[in-house]
C-alpha cells in the first residue's frame, strides 16, 4: 500500500467510512440520532452525489468512446496544405465517439438507428473535428428541421413512448428523407459493432491550400474488419439481454489487443465540376457517384487505447464540425452551416464555457487565445496580464503566418476562396421526381444480396403496422412507391396483413 488516503475535496482526511455525526440520546438510543449540519464529511458527500450528472446529450446521448490514431497513407499536399496530410506515415492521435442518435443514454445499442461517428483530430496545427454518421446521407437537406426530425424519432410529448405515428407523420410530410430512409431501413440501420460499420462526411466540405485553390470533399471511412450486420430479430434479441453490446464488444476487443482499423478516403470535386454536375453537391440527401469520383485512400484509423475513465475521456468530450484547422473548410451545405452553431453552443450549455479546456478537447499543441479569457470554471492562468484585447503594440505577439511565411490570410479557416452574391430568401427543400432517383438506385443495389430487398420490406413492416391511422399508413406506401412500385405494393401487402393477423 503506498502513502495515499482518503480526503474531502479540499484536502482534510476523510475520518473513515462510517462517519456520519449524529446526535445520539434520547429515543434513538444506540440506532439513530440527530443529523449535524457541522458534519462536513456528510453533507459534502450527498451533495455532490446529486450533481453527479451532466446534461446528457440531446441527440446522440449513448455512446461507446476509445483512442487511437489516424495515419497518413499519402502526402496529400497537391489538394491540402493541411499539416497532418502533408508526409506519408504522419501520425495524428485521435479520440472517437459513435453513438446511436435519437435515444437516451441508457438505451441499446442495437437499436435500428443511424449511429453518429465523431472524431477528434489532434493535429500538429490544432483540433480536427469529423463529425460524421455511419449513413453517407441524411434525412433533411433544411436545418430547421432538424430539432423537428429528432423529436418525431423520440418520445412523443404525451405518452412518453415512442411512437410510430408521429416518426411515420414527420417522414412523409418531410419525404426528402427518403434516401435515408432506405438506408436506416436495410440491413445497415443494424450493424453489429462498432468494428463492423463505415461511416461518412456525408457533407460536402473543402481541402483547401495555400494558394487559395481548393476542391469539394466527401469523406469515407471503411471498416476493414468488413462490414457485419445483425437482422432485426437478432437485433431485438441482443437489445434485452445486453444493451451495451456494442460498448462491451469495443471494450474488449481492445483490451485484448484486437485493434480494430479503418481505412480512410476521400472523393474530390474541381469547383468547375461541382457547377456542370447533375446533383447540387450541398444537398446532403444526394450522394456522389463512385465512378465519376473514385475514392483515393488518404488514411488509415487504428483505434487502440480504452478510455481511462468514461466521464472525463467521453462523457466530457465534444465535438463540433467548426473545429477545423488549416487546408480543411466548410462548405455552403446549409445543413452544415447550421451545424457549425449548434455544436460549441451544445457545449457551452451542457459542458459550460471553458468546455475546450477539458483535457479531453484541449489542444496537444500550444493554445494562445488571450481574446478568450474569464467565464466560470477557468482554470489555467488566464493568460496572466497579457493584453485582452486585439492590435496590442505594448505587447505584441505572432501570428502563424509570421512565423510560416506563407501569405496572410490563406492559413486562415475563413473561406476567402468563394465569391458569393445572391439574394435573401427562404430556403426551399421541396422534393422532385429526382428525388427519387437515387433511392431507387439503392433498392437495385440492394436487390444484389439475396434476401435484402425482403427483409427491408420486413423492416419498414415492423414499425409502419404501429401507425395508427389508415390514411398516414396509406401515405407510407405511396412515398415507397416512388422509389419502386413493387416496394410500394409489398410493404402495403406485409404491414395491413400483420395488422389483421392481430
Ligand atoms: C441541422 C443539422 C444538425 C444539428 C442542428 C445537429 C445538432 C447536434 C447537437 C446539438 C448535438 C449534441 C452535441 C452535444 O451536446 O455535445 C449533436 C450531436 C451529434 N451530431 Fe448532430 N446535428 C445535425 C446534423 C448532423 C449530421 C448531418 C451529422 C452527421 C453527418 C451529425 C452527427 C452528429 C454526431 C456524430 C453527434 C455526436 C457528437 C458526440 O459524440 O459528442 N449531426 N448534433
Amino acid at each position: 500500500m503506498d502513502d495515499k488516503y482518503y480526503t474531502l475535496a479540499e484536502g482534510c482526511p476523510f475520518a473513515s467510512n462510517k462517519t456520519a455525526v449524529m446526535m445520539r440520546g434520547g429515543r434513538g438510543g444506540q440506532g439513530g440520532g440527530l443529523g449535524l449540519l457541522q458534519d462536513t464529511q456528510l453533507i459534502e458527500t450527498l451533495a455532490h452525489f446529486s450533481r453527479e450528472r451532466i446534461p446528457e446529450r440531446v441527440v446522440h446521448a449513448k455512446a461507446v468512446g476509445c483512442y487511437g490514431e489516424f495515419e497518413a497513407t499519402r502526402d496529400c499536399s497537391d489538394f491540402t496544405s493541411a499539416s497532418f496530410l502533408n508526409k506519408t506515415g504522419k501520425k495524428t492521435p485521435v479520440l472517437q465517439r459513435v453513438s446511436t442518435v435519437g435515444a437516451e443514454s441508457g438505451s441499446a445499442d442495437t437499436a435500428r438507428d443511424v449511429h453518429g461517428w465523431a472524431m477528434k483530430l489532434y493535429t500538429d496545427e490544432g483540433n480536427l473535428d469529423w463529425v460524421f454518421n455511419n449513413t453517407p446521407v441524411f434525412f433533411i437537406r433544411d436545418p430547421i428541421k432538424f430539432p423537428s426530425m429528432n423529436r418525431s424519432h423520440k418520445r412523443h410529448p404525451q405518452t412518453h413512448l415512442p411512437d410510430q405515428t408521429m416518426f411515420w407523420d414527420f417522414h412523409v410530410g418531410n419525404p426528402e428523407g427518403i434516401h435515408q430512409l432506405m438506408v436506416l431501413f436495410s440491413d445497415r440501420g443494424t450493424p453489429k459493432s462498432v468494428r463492423f460499420m463505415n461511416s461518412y462526411s456525408g457533407h460536402t466540405y473543402k481541402f483547401t491550400k495555400a494558394d487559395g485553390s481548393f476542391k469539394y470533399a466527401k469523406i469515407h471511412v471503411k471498416t476493414q474488419q468488413g462490414i457485419q450486420t445483425f437482422d432485426r430479430q437478432e437485433a431485438t434479441k441482443i437489445a434485452g439481454e445486453n444493451p451495451d453490446y456494442m460498448i462491451q464488444d469495443m471494450f474488449e476487443a481492445i483490451d485484448r489487443g484486437d485493434y480494430p482499423v479503418w481505412n480512410v478516403y476521400v472523393q474530390l470535386m474541381s469547383p468547375e465540376e461541382a457547377e456542370k454536375y447533375e446533383w447540387n453537391i450541398f444537398d446532403m440527401t444526394k450522394v456522389w457517384s463512385h465512378k465519376d469520383f473514385p475514392l483515393q485512400q488518404i488514411g488509415r484509423l487504428t483505434m487502440n487505447r480504452n478510455p481511462q475513465n468514461y466521464f472525463t475521456d467521453i462523457e466530457q468530450a465534444s465535438f463540433s464540425p467548426s473545429t477545423m484547422v488549416p487546408g480543411f473548410a466548410a462548405s455552403a451545405d446549409p445543413v452544415l452551416q447550421a451545424r457549425l452553431f449548434a455544436y460549441p453552443d451544445a457545449a457551452r450549455y451542457r459542458l459550460g464555457v471553458n468546455y475546450q479546456q477539458l483535457p479531453t478537447n484541449a489542444a496537444k499543441v500550444q493554445v494562445y487565445c488571450p481574446f478568450q479569457r474569464d467565464g466560470k470554471m477557468r482554470f489555467d492562468d488566464n493568460y496572466g496580464g497579457d493584453p485582452n484585447y486585439v492590435g496590442s503594440s505594448v505587447k505584441p505577439t505572432k501570428f502563424y503566418q509570421d512565423l510560416k511565411g506563407s501569405d496572410p490570410g490563406t492559413l486562415s479557416l475563413h473561406t476567402d476562396h468563394e465569391k458569393w452574391a445572391g439574394e435573401v430568401s427562404a430556403y426551399n427543400s421541396e422534393i422532385t421526381n429526382r428525388d427519387f432517383v437515387q433511392p431507387a438506385a439503392l433498392w437495385e443495389v440492394i436487390g444484389r444480396v439475396p434476401g435484402h430487398q425482403d427483409r427491408l420490406i420486413d423492416n419498414l413492416a415492423s414499425t409502419v403496422k404501429d401507425v395508427k391511422y389508415p390514411e398516414l399508413r396509406k401515405n407510407v406506401y405511396s412515398l415507397f412507391s416512388r422509389v419502386n412500385k413493387e416496394l410500394g405494393l409489398k410493404l402495403q401487402e406485409r404491414t395491413e396483413t400483420s395488422i389483421k393477423a392481430v
